[in-house]
């Protein structure tokens, strides 16, 4: 495991980006899993500016995101749907029929959650996993639970996470209690995970994934588990984690700004 420290929000966005845009240029025909969330917003911005400067073509790129509210169609503000276009997919050529997010208002959510892990096996699994981490420890929506759940399935969002995805509605009252997600089998079968984490309050959860025990009561502790995981912090995460265990993160601190 990498794991990078960004000076600031800015940075941690540009360290990311550059990873993803290595991927596309690379690999252009790549299928990339996509996050949602404060954290990431910042990374589809740095790509667009890239795009549209001609560095980056995502005509043959693939996605494959990670999550949606149950219940909220496309067309509504707070979906995942709506995000991801008004924050990436309006402004790249990422073809129409190469974007994938779960369907929150499927009539049959277990049909939708069986069509959505056999389209990420027909694209011959991810590529390159964007991943941000929630203050339960979920990766996607990957709640804590008693097991890992592996297939893409419907989830009962923790308080904790009602509360966090709060800020993103007028009251916590309407954030959906339920949501589709991609299980921990796909993302740990992507080739490459990018986890990223922004602000102190991450710190504790962030410490607790990457060095605690592996255990499902914190579904990103199973990344440890990985073979090619990298994560990007800003500096203010990682002090926090340093104080608590200053050897364990030096060891890793394998680049600095
Ligand atoms: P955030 O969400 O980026 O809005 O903090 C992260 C997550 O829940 O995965």
């Amino acid at each position: 495991m990498k794991i990078i420290s960004a000076s600031d929000y800015g940075s941690m966005s540009r360290k990311a980006a550059n990873i993803i845009s290595a991927q596309v240029i690379l690999f252009p025909d790549s299928v990339l899993g996509l996050a949602t969330g404060a954290t990431p917003s910042g990374i589809y911005r740095q790509l667009i500016d890239w795009y549209q400067k001609g560095d980056i073509d995502f005509s043959k790129t693939h996605t494959v995101n990670l999550d949606e509210y149950c219940g909220l169609p496309s067309d509504n503000r707070q979906s995942y749907h709506y995000y991801m276009h008004s924050n990436f997919f309006d402004q790249v050529n990422i073809p129409e029929e190469n974007i994938n997010i779960p369907n929150g208002i499927a009539g049959d959510i277990d049909s939708e959650c069986g069509r959505y892990d056999k389209l990420i096996a027909e694209l011959g699994g991810i590529d390159l996993q964007i991943l941000g981490i929630g203050n339960t420890g979920h990766i996607g929506f990957n709640e804590p639970d008693e097991s890992f759940d592996k297939t893409t399935h419907c989830v009962k969002l923790k308080e904790k996470t009602i509360e966090a995805n709060s800020k993103f509605f007028e009251s916590p009252d309407q954030v959906p209690k339920y949501a589709i997600t991609v299980g921990i089998k796909a993302i740990m079968q992507a080739k490459k995970l990018l986890l990223v984490a922004n602000g102190s309050e991450k710190a504790e959860i962030l410490y607790r994934s990457l060095f605690g025990p592996i255990t499902p009561s914190i579904p990103a502790s199973i990344l440890q588990l990985h073979p090619d995981v990298t994560v990007i912090a800003t500096e203010d995460v990682l002090v926090q984690i340093r104080k608590n265990k200053p050897d364990a993160i030096f060891e890793r601190v394998l680049r600095r700004d």
